[in-house]
């Protein structure tokens, strides 16, 4: 029955929210494919990837939904969130502006799925050192307060963006 079990399929529907141009594309471009683009168009309508995963030796799938920020495309939004298990709450470090639209996207969140969905909340663009406008710890702080996982990321660099997909993916599991 060991074998049974290792065979078992999960999975895992995931959504990534956040303003637009936060780098959500990016950061699903970077986990799926180690891929980066400099000029990335603003994402159309949704797109997904499914992404194999290891956890404690089993193997999951995790189909990740990707959608703009922008308001304009807001009709997607109850079939986009349908089914959800987990989310990537995400925002620019570099923009003051996206993080305080968080408490937006989770109040969005909860409306359209289930009360359980686990939710990291992650602050993108590290590699821009200079240009930072939300400290660490103030990210931390709202995550705390809202009961959020927390990580910092660059999809540019790769720096932790496997980390907050696979710390996803284990609270989920
Ligand atoms: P929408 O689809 O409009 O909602 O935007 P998005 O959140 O998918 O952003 P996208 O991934 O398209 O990235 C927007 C811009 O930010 C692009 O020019 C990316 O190259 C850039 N970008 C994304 N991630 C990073 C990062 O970690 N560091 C830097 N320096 N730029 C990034
Ligand atoms: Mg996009």
């Amino acid at each position: 029955t060991g074998d049974e079990q290792q065979n078992q399929d999960y999975l895992f529907k995931i959504v990534m929210i956040g303003d637009s141009a936060v780098g959500k594309s990016n950061l699903l471009a970077r986990f799926a494919r180690n891929e980066f683009y400099l000029n990335s168009k603003s994402t159309i309508g949704v797109e997904f990837q499914t992404q194999k995963m290891q956890i404690d030796g089993k193997e999951i799938k995790a189909q990740i939904w990707d959608t703009a920020g922008q308001e304009r495309f807001k009709a997607v939004t109850s079939a986009y969130y349908r089914g959800a298990v987990g989310a990537l709450v995400v925002y620019d470090i570099c923009r003051r502006q996206t993080f305080d639209s968080i408490g937006h996207w989770l109040n969005e969140l909860h409306a359209h799925s289930d009360m359980n969905v686990v939710i990291i909340l992650v602050g993108n663009k590290t590699d821009l050192k200079d240009a930072r406008e939300v400290g660490t710890a103030e990210g931390k702080a709202l995550a705390e307060a809202q009961g959020l996982f927390f990580i910092e990321t660059s999809a540019l660099d790769d720096s932790n963006v496997t980390a907050a997909f696979q710390a996803l993916v284990k609270e989920i599991y």
